[in-house]
């Protein structure tokens, strides 16, 4: 392991010192990214060859993303319960770890590489008209893709799920789970009722933080923001990112809850195994089993008590389908089979906000560049101390909760989330390349200020109107589905986020910023140019040409009490009209929370855990 460091930092050095393009850092690192791979063997559980599968397990969990890594690890504490986990990527490795480099995940194999279908209202200023949907494709799934940004939401966001009808998910119910996930240190917060330290997650500061965060911080509080633990009481304020790191690197799912039971006799994991149908006996509707392909051949593995669906947003209703569980008509014109008739794919959420608002600050206030902060020195940091810049979360570093209806309210309910970087497009090479900006675009917005120190404000739409939708494009695994997000089909998401723009520039107005020279870029998208720069149509216009994705899809198999038409899980995550089937990832959740989802997603998986050993008898 350290003589692999070693050459690391050799490599790393040369390409620094030398100064060589650009290009050659990006290949460099995404080099580095890929030959790294499998390195992880050694600390998570092996890949089961698949002539020692068992025939028959208890339980089959598909996906080892967040979710399912906690369902693997909880359902195998039964000794009783043998448990298959199926994934279809491949293993992690110690330069994923890395918060810095979360930009470059998206360019290798760990990735799906979706796409939305292309739009004229929406994501206009990508390629094609076509926002790029990352979603994890290895062991810990998207946590390992993901910004770390750890967030649970509002306190009504659950007490709202629970008066949809989903008895039990109330936030009175959920905060319990969200204590077992976490082992929280950030020093201020460690006797709070909100947190615990018994969890397996760490979740702490980033142990590096810029000036321009410092700053932000204070014109937030200039504007009259409280710097607030936004997981606790209230959520309303300015904070510091809490992030899902432990000592400086990054804490995947799969770290947290795999690495510590790598042993266990009774959890098999095969890995580079794609789910390609769950198996469901036509007549008595009862789940038996998956069938699965690795290296192009099919295997069949029985399940005698549950298969559970944990492929996350996408593929869990991808796959539903696929098995005769979705709507009659599309499944029929698909040439597929119904077994259950259910809305799977159907109220599809996401998050948004417009990208590209870039303030440029005074060039003696550092940001966070790629080609400056890739130094052998801090490369050393990273890896002798896990400190300094390296430890940023993908250059996150600073959010706000405000109820823009409600804006004294300082236990309001937050309808925008503002979410600074300290640094912006023209920070790192990748960035661009990560949102699909076209390079027109890019060239006469950017190109401009591109050797300048920046920050980037995002208004991140957190309660959305609109609704989008999963569908199948063959009748066959290998073929990705349509996605239709349907982003600002309803003025009211547009009207938010404009609204959140006005708040950015209240902020970057203050005191605090503007001694660091914090001035808005104001070279206008040459699309929106007629509507003038800086008015409300404008940002609209970039709104609809900039609209960045936050990662957070949901919905796809809501939950919902019986009488809920649009439900395909029970509020025990039971797909309605099959046995032992049920869906446990962030593809359930009913109505997306104020919250980045992947602290939700940890919640969701434990508490189904609880739900099937309730279910089955076995409580310790
Ligand atoms: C780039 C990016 C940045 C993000 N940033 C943040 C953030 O900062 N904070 C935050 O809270 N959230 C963030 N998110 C969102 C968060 O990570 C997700 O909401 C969360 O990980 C979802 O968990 P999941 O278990 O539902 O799905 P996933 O974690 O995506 O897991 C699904 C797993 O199932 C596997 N799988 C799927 N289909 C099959 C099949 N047929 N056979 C076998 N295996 C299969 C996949 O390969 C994957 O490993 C981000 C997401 C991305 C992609
Ligand atoms: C929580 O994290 C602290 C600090 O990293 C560590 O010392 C402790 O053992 C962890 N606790 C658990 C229950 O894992
Ligand atoms: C930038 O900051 C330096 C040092 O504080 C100051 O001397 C200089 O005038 C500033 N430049 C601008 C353009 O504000
Ligand atoms: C921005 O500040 C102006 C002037 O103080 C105020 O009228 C407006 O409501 C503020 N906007 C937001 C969104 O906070």
């Amino acid at each position: 392991m350290l003589k692999k460091l070693s050459i690391i930092l050799i490599f790393f050095a040369v390409v620094t010192q030398q100064q060589q393009q650009e290009r050659n850092l990006i290949d460099g690192i995404i080099n580095l990214l890929e030959t790294g791979n499998r390195q992880y063997n050694v600390f998570e559980p092996r890949d089961m060859p698949t002539n020692q599968l068992r025939a028959s397990y208890d339980f089959i969990v598909v996906g080892a993303g967040t979710a399912g890594c906690v369902l693997a690890n909880r359902l195998s504490e039964n000794p009783d319960w043998n448990v298959l986990l199926i994934e279809a990527g491949n293993s992690e490795n110690y330069m994923f770890d890395m918060p810095i480099l979360a930009n470059y995940l998206q360019f290798i194999e760990t990735n799906w590489k979706y796409k939305t279908e292309p739009s004229k209202k929406f994501c206009m200023g990508m390629d094609n008209g076509q926002c790029n949907w990352p979603r994890g494709k290895v062991i810990g799934g998207s946590s390992v893709l993901n910004y770390m940004i750890y967030t649970r939401g509002n306190r009504r966001d659950y007490d709202h799920w629970s008066a949809m009808g989903n008895s039990g998910w109330s936030f009175e119910d959920v905060l319990p789970y969200f204590k077992k996930v976490e082992n929280f240190s950030i020093p201020a917060y460690q006797d709070s009722p909100y947190h615990s330290q018994e969890g397996h997650l760490g979740v702490s500061y980033a142990p590096f933080k810029t000036k321009i965060a410092d700053a932000i911080i204070e014109a937030s509080q200039q504007n009259g923001f409280d710097y607030v633990d936004y997981n606790g009481a209230k959520q309303v304020g300015v904070s510091r990112l809490q992030v899902s790191l432990r000592d400086g690197v990054r804490e995947s799912s799969s770290r947290a809850y795999l690495h510590p039971i790598r042993d266990r006799p009774n959890l098999h994991v095969k890995k580079q195994a794609m789910v390609s149908k769950i198996l469901i006996d036509p007549n008595t509707k009862q789940t038996v089993g998956v069938e699965f392909v690795r290296d192009n051949v099919p295997y069949r593995v029985k399940a005698s008590k549950e298969v559970i669906l944990s492929g996350g947003a996408i593929n869990s209703p991808q796959l539903l389908m696929l098995s005769g569980v979705g709507p009659k008509k599309h499944l029929t014109k698909m040439g597929l089979p119904v077994i259950s008739n259910l809305k799977v794919g159907h109220n599809l959420m996401d998050h948004i906000a417009l990208g590209g608002l870039t303030f440029i600050v005074n060039n003696t206030f550092k940001s966070l560049r790629t080609d400056k902060i890739i130094t052998t020195e801090n490369l050393k940091l990273y890896f002798n101390e896990h400190k300094g810049p390296m430890t940023i979360p993908g250059g996150c570093e600073v959010l706000i909760f405000q109820d823009l209806e409600n804006p004294t309210d300082k236990d309001g309910y937050p309808d925008i989330e503002i979410l600074f970087q300290g640094g912006s497009i023209v920070s790192d090479p990748v960035l661009r390349k990560d949102f699909g900006i076209t390079d027109e675009i890019y060239d006469a917005v950017y190109k401009p200020i591109q050797d300048e120190e920046t920050f980037m404000a995002f208004p991140m739409l957190l309660r959305p109107k609109s609704r989008g939708r999963i569908m199948l494009k063959s009748p066959s695994y290998q073929h990705k589905p349509y996605i239709f997000p349907n982003y600002f089909a309803e003025q009211d998401d547009i009207d938010t986020i404009i609204k959140g723009v006005r708040l950015i520039l209240n902020i970057t107005s203050q005191p605090a910023l503007q001694k660091i020279g914090a001035k808005l870029h104001a070279i206008p998208i040459p699309q929106c140019a007629h509507l003038g720069f800086g008015t409300d149509p404008y940002f609209e216009c970039m709104a609809r040409h900039f609209t960045f994705t936050i990662y957070h899809q949901s919905g796809t198999c809501k939950m919902g009490p019986r009488s809920d038409k649009r439900a395909v899980v029970d509020p025990r995550l039971r797909v309605y009209g099959v046995k032992g089937l049920r869906v446990v990832d962030a593809s359930v959740i009913p109505e997306i929370p104020a919250a980045h989802t992947n602290a939700p997603t940890f919640m969701i998986a434990e508490k189904g855990s609880d739900m099937i050993k309730q279910d089955w008898g076995y409580m310790q």
